[in-house]
């Protein structure tokens, strides 16, 4: 019997931690036959095979598209050219102009919006006496920093921050009566918008560079946008909501950070090794190729999943434990290979300062009610984690 991994069923409950052990223990490759995802696709689960397939030397593509759903009759519109579904020239061309945006160098400047932003989080969460993580405090930092980005006038930006929590909060949200796609869509006619008027009135921000270059369309500087927004917002609010699920189930944990601050860049990167928003990225084979003793066909795909790998205990010891000064840590939630994610500093800044800032105030996150688990194959999140804070 085939099993369907594209159903999102799958990943509401704890299970799946089960099913992927038993994958990556008997170093499994399955093929899930077409369903919902139309052209059907081998899966792999291992550290060792997620890396193989994302090497660079690996004969595989993202131009048809990097996600389940993947239809080999109809390929990504955005193929080759939207920078996380193109490869080669075009690829380093859309890396070097978007890059300096996303990058370390602008930590000065992004580290006081984040401070400031963590600060008003803090003192929200003071005030509640239970709080859904999830819905309020995840999506806010990615959001205002995804702005600052992109260029978004402060006086707009409220307005772009609501829309954008509710484009990426999974079908409990609300805002203004509109659906998540609605939302996503009236984003897209504001960078449209943002697009005209910077065209006429250039600044310092990322639409203007895009713009600027001279080689890409004005739907192209749309779309390389819309990758920032989706890539900004879809996984670091989980990873967010998940640093205080962490909290939350490991509790000597934050006594840990607390005890020695300078482990913050360490737990940063357990918070994204045992969250892993990404919980899955697809790639075509470009010609007959095999992988751990696997053949795979030119045209097939194979889905990585990365969640998976990040919980090989070949690799991790007890892997599903939170252990917040894991060392090494060689976790697999940025990706790897070329299309590792350009935003991984950004993100690590975010939760460098809510980790920090939670560990000098909180002194306990006390759960609520049980965490419920995104219903969705592409991103492993949460639709709600009620909590309630102590502090010191
Ligand atoms: C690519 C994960 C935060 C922008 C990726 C990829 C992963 C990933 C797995 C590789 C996709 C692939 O191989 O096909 C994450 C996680 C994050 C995060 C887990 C937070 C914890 C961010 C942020 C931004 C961002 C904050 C921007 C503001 C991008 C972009 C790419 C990318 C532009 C495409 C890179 C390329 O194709 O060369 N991300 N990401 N990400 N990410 Fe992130």
């Amino acid at each position: 019997m085939t099993i369907d991994l594209a159903n999102p069923d799958l990943y509401t409950t704890d299970a799946r931690f089960e099913m992927w052990e038993e994958y990556i223990r008997s170093d499994a490759k399955v093929w899930s036959d077409p369903g919902i995802s139309p052209s059907g696709f081998w899966s792999v689960f291992s550290h060792r095979d997620v890396s193989a397939v994302l090497s660079p030397k690996a004969p595989f593509t993202s131009e048809y598209g990097m996600m389940i759903g993947f239809d080999a009759e109809h390929a990504d519109h955005s193929g080759g050219r939207m920078l996380v579904v193109s490869e080669g020239n075009w690829h380093s061309v859309l890396k070097r102009l978007i890059g300096p945006f996303l990058s370390r160098l602008r930590a000065p400047e992004l580290r006081s919006v984040l401070h400031e932003e963590v600060r008003e989080i803090v003192e929200r969460l003071r005030s509640q006496e239970t709080t859904d993580i999830a819905l309020t405090v995840g999506p806010r930092l990615p959001a205002a920093i995804v702005c600052e980005v992109i260029g978004v006038p402060l006086s707009e930006r409220e307005r772009l921050i609501q829309l954008t929590n509710h484009a990426f909060g999974g079908e409990e949200s609300s805002f203004d009566k509109m659906t998540p796609a609605e939302a996503h869509t009236e984003i897209l006619f504001y960078f449209h918008e943002l697009i005209e008027r910077r065209q006429k009135e250039p600044g310092t921000d990322l639409v203007s560079a895009l713009l600027a270059d001279g080689r890409l369309s004005t739907e192209d500087v749309l779309i390389n946008c819309d990758n920032v927004l989706i890539g900004g917002n879809e996984t670091t609010r989980h990873s967010i909501t998940g640093a205080f699920h962490a909290f939350q189930a490991f509790p000597g944990a934050l006594d840990t950070l607390r005890a020695d601050p300078e482990l913050a860049d360490r737990a940063v990167e357990e918070v994204v090794r045992w969250t892993s928003p990404a919980a899955h990225v697809l790639r075509v084979a470009t010609e007959d190729c095999e992988i751990g003793g696997q053949q795979i066909r030119e045209g097939q795909a194979v889905v990585a999943w990365l969640a998976a790998a990040n919980r090989d205990e070949r690799l991790f010891a007890h892997p599903h434990r939170f252990v917040v000064d894991r060392a090494p840590n060689r976790h697999l939630g940025f990706g790897t290979g070329p299309h590792h994610c350009l935003g991984a500093a950004l993100a690590r800044l975010e939760l460098k300062e809510l980790l920090t800032q939670l560990a000098a105030e909180a002194k306990a996150v006390e759960p609520r009610e049980e965490v419920r688990w995104m219903r969705s194959n592409l991103v492993q999140g949460y639709s709600g984690l009620e909590v309630s804070m102590r502090w010191r």
